[in-house]
């Protein structure tokens, strides 16, 4: 098999003021999934930054429980990216202001999430359609917040309204450090690829600042490629990372010039009992507790054989141990399916 060219070099630090991370692979923020065990296992992984789920800004002014809890984080992953939503300039000040104050080091603003509940309320991708609003949110919050600070946004509302290069440059200029692009409008949802060429138009839209591609990057190689085909400073990985956190090292083993290796069904299984114990830990109620175990645990097997069979009996399950148990037993005998993996195209 023909191997990608890969630039080695491609993978390097990002320096923001005196912070400094160690590789430009980043998790994204990823509602339900991006929780503190997820984001632990990626940095384990080799993610040099991972963003938080997206925290309600009014939730954290009002002093919410639920808001709180999603901010829990511990100085094992530091440093970690609270990413707040919002649609008002003094509430997404203050809350950028109480974090601030609790030692948060990295705030990001939400101005891609397409969902209808954000959009009602004027947050998210919303933002992408009044950019002078959106520019008075930023504002507020860098007023208010002395660590790095973030926007991650979409391209824009639709293909007739391509705005990101434009926004990016709003941002930078009221003082967001560092740009996240998802290549895809709010209209496309998930649909269609990421436009790598749209990411590299905001890449050069702020060229002092670092910009995060991000979309489908699945297989480490991707990685490469979206880094060559945008110019951006580091990629940001979402919905590849989960139940594949390992893609991270193989990204970065492929920038030693050495294989991406794939797991072992040994190094697969200590990866899920570590992931399982995070999550007992994080999660006490006993519905959370068997959610989160069944979305993960569902999340590793894809492309295992027999994995079908599996996922649906541990989602049919309503009892935790018999989840642990149905988890332990196929993970220590499983076979990867004859047909290769994605990541084996660049091992
Ligand atoms: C389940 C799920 C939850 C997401 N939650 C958020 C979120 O809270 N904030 C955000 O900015 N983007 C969110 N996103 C978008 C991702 O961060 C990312 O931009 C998108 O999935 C494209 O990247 P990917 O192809 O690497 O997954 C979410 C995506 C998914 C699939």
């Amino acid at each position: 098999m023909t191997q990608p060219s890969i630039d080695r070099s491609a993978i390097r630090p990002i320096q923001l003021r005196e912070l400094r991370l160690e590789n430009n692979l980043v998790l994204a923020p990823l509602a339900g999934v991006s929780n503190f065990p997820f984001r632990l296992i990626s940095r384990e992984a080799g993610a040099a930054l991972s963003f938080t789920e997206t925290v309600s800004a009014k939730g954290l002014v009002m002093g919410g429980a639920k808001t709180r809890r999603l901010l829990e984080t511990s100085p094992r992953e530091a440093p970690v990216a609270f990413q707040l939503f919002g649609s008002e300039p003094e509430i997404l000040g203050e809350a950028c202001r109480m974090l601030d104050a609790d030692g948060a080091v990295w705030v990001d603003l939400n101005v891609g999430c397409p969902v209808k509940k954000f959009i009602k309320n004027r947050a998210g991708s919303s933002l992408l359609r009044d950019l002078p609003h959106a520019g008075r949110i930023v504002r507020a919050m860098r007023k208010n917040f002395s660590g790095t600070l973030s926007v991650k946004m979409r391209t824009g509302w639709d293909s007739e309204s391509i705005v990101a290069p434009e926004f990016a440059r709003i941002a930078a200029d009221e003082g967001a450090e560092l740009i996240s692009v998802h290549g895809r409008t709010r209209a496309q949802q998930y649909t269609g690829r990421a436009d790598r060429s749209i990411i590299r138009r905001v890449v050069e839209a702020v060229p002092e600042v670092p910009v995060l591609a991000n979309g489908d990057i699945v297989t480490p190689t991707d990685v490469f490629e979206m880094l060559a085909e945008t110019g951006a400073a580091g990629v940001m990985i979402g919905r590849g990372a989960m139940g594949n956190p390992w893609i991270f090292e193989q990204a970065l083993s492929l920038a030693r010039g050495a294989p991406a290796r794939r797991p072992t069904r040994a190094e697969r299984l200590a990866t899920i009992e570590k992931h399982i114990a995070w999550i007992q830990r994080a999660f006490t109620d006993s519905r959370a507790l068997s959610a989160n175990l069944k979305k993960y645990v569902s999340a590793y097997s894809r492309g295992l054989s027999g994995s079908v069979k599996f996922r649906q009996r541990v989602l049919e399950s309503h009892d935790v141990d018999e989840i642990l148990e149905l988890t332990r037993s196929y993970f220590a005998v499983v076979k990867r399916t004859p047909a290769l993996r994605d990541e084996e195209r660049a091992a």
